[in-house]
């Protein structure tokens, strides 16, 4: 039985709150592994041009039987690639290494520190106009980036891909997005699986009969407009955090998860990253 995913929106696109993360599946057991994810439920899948696995995470969605329209594709030009010309070329060789004639959002990977903001945002617009793209979005931008990017862009923005985790507070890009009608994007939502071991994401587990991971992707989905997309190579673990849908957290539990979050709570640091905003 496939479990059945429920959508958020994103600049008017329909996009499943739970998806697959496919950094750092490769080959063979990409394919199997994004084949599987769709067998069991699964219709968001996240790539990106630097994860090297475009060509498999095609391969792995024409092996399942679910029709293309009935799927939620999101790849991710890197900052290398950020000057218009570049942004396009880079669009034009994930279509075709995907295999697919469209994505359902493609989004610029970081924020460059060279390329004015300004002309990527005209060329992300762009790949939607040619119908590149269902819909267009950022990731690991900043409030004042979401602010600056949402002024210039002519076409809706749906989404910032950002680090969401219980130890990592993100409530002003949060505000900011929600502000632009952007939906936010959760990655490393298990934090990598270090929730597993939290004696308070295991309490509020037990109370429910679900595990951490169920929690921790249960607690980011409750939120509106947040989607999550853990990465797992194990059958198991898709099966489990799927389960993510099939209950709910009390609003207390909402809040004692929320509490987790800590200063040092980033995991991705990255010699390209912005200047964070500070967390609260
Ligand atoms: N936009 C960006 O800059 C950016 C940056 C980072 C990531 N991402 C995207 O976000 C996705 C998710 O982030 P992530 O992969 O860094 O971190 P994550 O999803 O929080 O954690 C993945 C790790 O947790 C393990 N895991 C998965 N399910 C588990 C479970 N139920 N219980 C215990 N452990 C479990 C996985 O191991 P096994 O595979 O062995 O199960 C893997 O080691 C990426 O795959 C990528 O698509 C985007």
């Amino acid at each position: 039985m496939t479990v059945k995913v429920p959508t958020i929106d994103a600049a008017g696109v329909a996009m499943p709150a739970i998806g697959l993360g496919t950094w750092d599946l490769r080959g063979a057991e990409c394919v199997s592994v994004v084949g599987e994810a769709i067998g069991l439920g699964y219709r968001h899948i996240d790539t990106a041009a630097m994860y090297a696995n475009e060509r498999e995470v095609g391969e792995g969605i024409r092996a399942s039987d679910v029709h293309r329209g009935d799927l939620f594709v999101t790849t991710k030009v890197w900052p290398d690639n950020l000057a218009p010309k570049d942004l396009l070329r880079s669009a034009g060789e994930s279509l075709e290494r995907l295999g697919l004639a469209y994505v359902d959002l493609f989004l610029i990977h970081w924020p460059s520190r060279t390329v004015p903001l300004a002309q990527s945002i005209d060329a992300l617009c762009e790949v939607k106009r040619r119908g590149w793209a269902r819909a267009i979005g950022v990731a690991n931008f900043t409030v004042a980036m979401v602010e600056e990017a949402a002024a210039r862009a002519v076409e809706p923005l749906a989404c910032n891909q950002i680090e969401y985790h219980p130890y990592l507070s993100q409530t002003r890009v949060l505000e900011a997005c929600r502000r632009h009608d952007m939906a936010v994007t959760a990655y490393c939502p298990i934090a990598r699986g270090a929730v597993s071991d939290d004696p308070v994401i295991q309490e509020i587990a037990a109370g429910h009969g679900r595990t951490p991971s169920q929690v921790a992707l249960r607690w980011l989905i409750q939120q509106p407009g947040v989607a999550a997309i853990p990465k797992t190579a194990r059958r198991e673990r898709l099966i489990e955090n799927l389960g993510a849908v099939e209950f709910s957290l009390t609003e207390a539990e909402m809040a004692r998860i929320a509490g987790l979050a800590r200063p040092d709570g980033r995991l991705i640091e990255e010699d390209h990253a912005p200047v964070w905003d500070a967390a609260e």
